[in-house]
């Protein structure tokens, strides 16, 4: 079984509380693996914890990582058991072109050198849990945010209209307008009416203030608040 500690491009989505523990009983009754994919997730975004999956308690038996691995250089890994490691030492040869190239492998341990000197997982914590709490204010003015929801600096903003269905061209109005404000967002979710607010791990309370009173000024647009 494969998961993303929090689902992202699905619509920033937060599993039930114990739901990974209890897939995990099952599946180890089962003898089946559980791979958590923490390229959205990974390395400190999600504020509390330094990976996503440490969140609901379970150890994985396979973890992929990816994009912010490298900040922008092209670089993945996978980390699993030594057990099942083996598994893949059976005589038939496995490759990648350019696994383990080194200075892919410099660049990586550089970004977690970054993340661990510049404090950037409590920056995610600290500044995260701020601007959750303002998106929150902001849906008490407007009912259009049906919803806030996610982890550290990995948030959601869930457009609906009064009868709670998704509202897809409000959010596209709203990611267009704030990309003319030089803010870049994007929609996501099964029915596009999604907010997707993953800024980089840099991202201060300052940048956090500036992007509220923009969401408040198109929040405030007539397109926005028309039925
Ligand atoms: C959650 C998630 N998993 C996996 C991938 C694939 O990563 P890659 O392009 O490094 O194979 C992506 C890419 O967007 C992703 O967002």
């Amino acid at each position: 079984m494969i998961f993303e500690p929090i689902i992202s491009c699905g619509g920033q989505i937060e599993m039930p509380d114990s739901f990974l523990k209890n897939c995990k009983k099952v599946l180890d009754k089962y003898n089946i693996l559980l791979i958590a994919d923490e390229v959205q997730t990974g390395f400190g975004r999600v504020g509390e914890k330094f990976w996503g999956f440490e969140l609901h308690d379970v150890i994985p038996d396979i973890v992929t990582l990816g994009k912010p691995m490298g900040n922008g250089h092209p670089i993945g890994a996978v980390v699993c058991t030594n057990e099942i490691s083996k598994k893949f030492d059976n005589g038939l040869e496995f490759f990648s072109s350019f696994g383990g190239n080194p200075v892919s492998c410099i660049i990586a341990n550089e970004v977690l050198n970054e993340i661990e000197n510049k404090n950037l997982q409590e920056n995610a914590q600290r500044t995260g849990s701020y601007l959750k709490n303002e998106l929150k204010k902001l849906s008490k003015k407007h009912p259009i945010i049906g919803d806030v929801r996610g982890r550290g600096l990995f948030l959601g903003l869930e457009l609906v209209d009064k009868n709670l269905n998704p509202e897809a061209r409000k959010a596209a109005y709203l990611v267009n307008r704030m990309k003319e404000l030089g803010v870049l967002m994007s929609n996501d979710g099964i029915d596009k009416n999604v907010i997707k607010i993953k800024p980089p791990l840099i991202f201060s309370i300052e940048d956090s203030k500036k992007l509220i009173i923009l969401l408040e000024k198109v929040f405030a647009e007539n397109f926005m608040a028309s039925d």
